[in-house]
């Protein structure tokens, strides 16, 4: 009885999270799909503990507290633009709890779960599985935290061989998994089983080192994947049901985003996780010809005035400078005055996915005039003025002409066939990868310096008047 009530419930969580991702995939739905996930997770957590007839309730209670005091707490702290660390960070806690309740499942089984012969192969097989999957998400997401965090460079760490220490690695797995399933004893056992979890742990960290900082997106959702078999894996271990479904739900939707993600980058998945991008160095790479043109907010006024169809691109120095509810007024502003203006998102636009799309619904701009580089990329030439804020390495044209660039082959927002483009940056440094931008120079390239904030603050007084 208890078990059917138990299996329902489970199956309700199921659904719940099921419509949780559904719900996040788009922003006019995505607070009802954070509801959903948060009554799933209520569901899942009340019926385990009812269904383990409220084993150990002190000791979780107290674990809970601490952990929903923690969350609170940082969810308030942190930006907007620190959410891909924290992502990672998140991440690192799924994997070290997956190697923990491995390693615990095999010194000490539950009660009655002793196994004999091939389901005791199978249980050893679940735990070693777990255990290599958490290890490489636990220390491979510390080490995408350090470098997102920038407590680490960004650069690749490029070490002589470094696809063969990874193959050494992996096949010193292997050998040690052998050992581990036929161990005559519980000592050979867990020696070759921790073995094999610092050696999982040095690839983890040896995998995401040697990625460059253009990639990060892929490797914290290809990370968040990890994380999702690694609790697949548990699910299988403990015998739970919503583990595995949430496990493989997890798993399959960061593998689906990182799909996504190379492509919109025009990267191959393997050659990303592999690393390597972003080594190739800059004096590759064409020198740029032409001439800076900086403007002022007043000359941008008139532009914006004048035009008839406006394309707003927004960047991660959009979200620095939290600039977005004054464009949304600019928005607002012109669109009362006739101006078409539409907003053109790269889907790697900022730090973390849909990172725009989250700022510009905050800043109530309407959906409809929201959209993605393929819906907008080929009307850049109809188009009077482009207003680029804070954005760098997503309208780069070197990633189509200069196949010497870091970033060649990625697609990006082909802002240049517009009759005006108008960039607000600060100064002429770089983007997030680090490389030289030629549009900076092109001659239909106007610059507008300064803190975006500042200039299309006084940017709406200008056409307010
Ligand atoms: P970036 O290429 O990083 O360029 C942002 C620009 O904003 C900088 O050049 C900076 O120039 C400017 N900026 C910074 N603060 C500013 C401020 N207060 N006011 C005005 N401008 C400011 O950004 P992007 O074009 O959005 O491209 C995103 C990059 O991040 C890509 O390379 C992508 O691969 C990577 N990335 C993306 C993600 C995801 S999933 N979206 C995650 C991690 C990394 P100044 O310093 O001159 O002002």
């Amino acid at each position: 009885m208890q078990t059917g009530i138990g299996s329902i419930a489970y199956l309700a969580a199921s659904v719940l999270f099921i419509l949780s991702l559904r719900g996040l995939s788009h922003p006019s739905t995505a607070r009802r799909g954070n509801l959903y996930g948060v009554a799933g997770m209520a569901i899942a957590i009340v019926t385990t503990l009812w269904l383990n007839g409220g084993a150990a309730l002190p000791v979780v209670a107290v674990l809970m507290a601490i952990g929903i005091a923690g969350g609170a707490i940082l969810a308030r702290r942190v930006e907007m633009t620190q959410m891909p660390q924290l992502v990672a960070a998140l991440h690192s806690f799924v994997g070290l709890a997956a190697v923990l309740v491995a390693i615990a499942s095999y010194l000490s089984p539950a009660a009655g779960a002793e196994a004999e012969g091939v389901a005791q192969s199978v249980h050893n097989v679940e735990i070693y599985l777990g255990v290599f999957i958490g290890a490489v998400t636990f220390t491979g997401s510390i080490a995408a935290f350090l470098k997102l965090q920038g407590v680490i460079g960004g650069k690749p760490l490029l070490l002589p061989m470094r696809h063969t220490l990874n193959l050494v690695g992996v096949f010193a797995c292997v050998a040690l998994g052998y050992v581990f399933l036929t161990a005559p004893d519980a000592d050979v056992g867990i020696s070759s089983l921790l073995t094999m979890t610092a050696i999982a742990a040095l690839i983890g960290v040896h995998l995401v080192m040697a990625i460059g900082g253009a990639d990060m997106p892929v490797v914290v959702s290809m990370l968040n994947s990890y994380s999702g078999w690694a609790a697949a894996a548990t699910g299988f271990m403990l015998n739970n049901d919503l583990l595995i479904v949430t496990g493989a739900l997890v798993g399959s939707s960061g593998a689906i985003l990182s799909y996504i993600m190379c492509r919109a980058m025009n990267r191959k998945f393997l050659a990303v996780i592999l690393g390597g991008f972003g080594t190739a160095t800059s004096t590759a790479s064409k020198a740029i010809e032409g001439e800076i043109a900086p403007v002022t907010v007043d000359e941008v006024g008139s532009l914006l005035r004048d035009a008839s169809e406006v394309v707003i691109v927004p960047g991660y120095g959009m979200a620095v400078a939290q600039a977005q509810a004054t464009i949304s007024e600019i928005t607002k502003k012109l669109r009362s005055k006739g101006v078409n203006v539409r907003f053109g998102i790269h889907p790697v636009a900022g730090r973390l996915p849909g990172h725009m799309n989250v700022l510009l619904a905050e800043a109530k701009v309407p959906y409809d005039i929201v959209l993605e580089m393929d819906e907008i990329n080929d009307d850049f030439s109809n188009t009077d003025v482009v207003l680029v804020i804070g954005a760098n390495d997503i309208v780069n044209p070197g990633a189509l002409e200069d196949p010497g660039s870091p970033i060649a082959g990625m697609p990006v927002l082909e802002v240049w066939k517009a009759r005006t483009v108008v960039v607000s940056k600060r100064s002429m440094a770089a983007g997030y990868a680090g490389v030289d931008n030629p549009l900076f120079y092109k001659e239909n390239t106007r610059m507008l310096f300064g803190d975006a904030k500042g200039s299309v603050d006084a940017l709406l007084g200008h056409l307010g008047a």
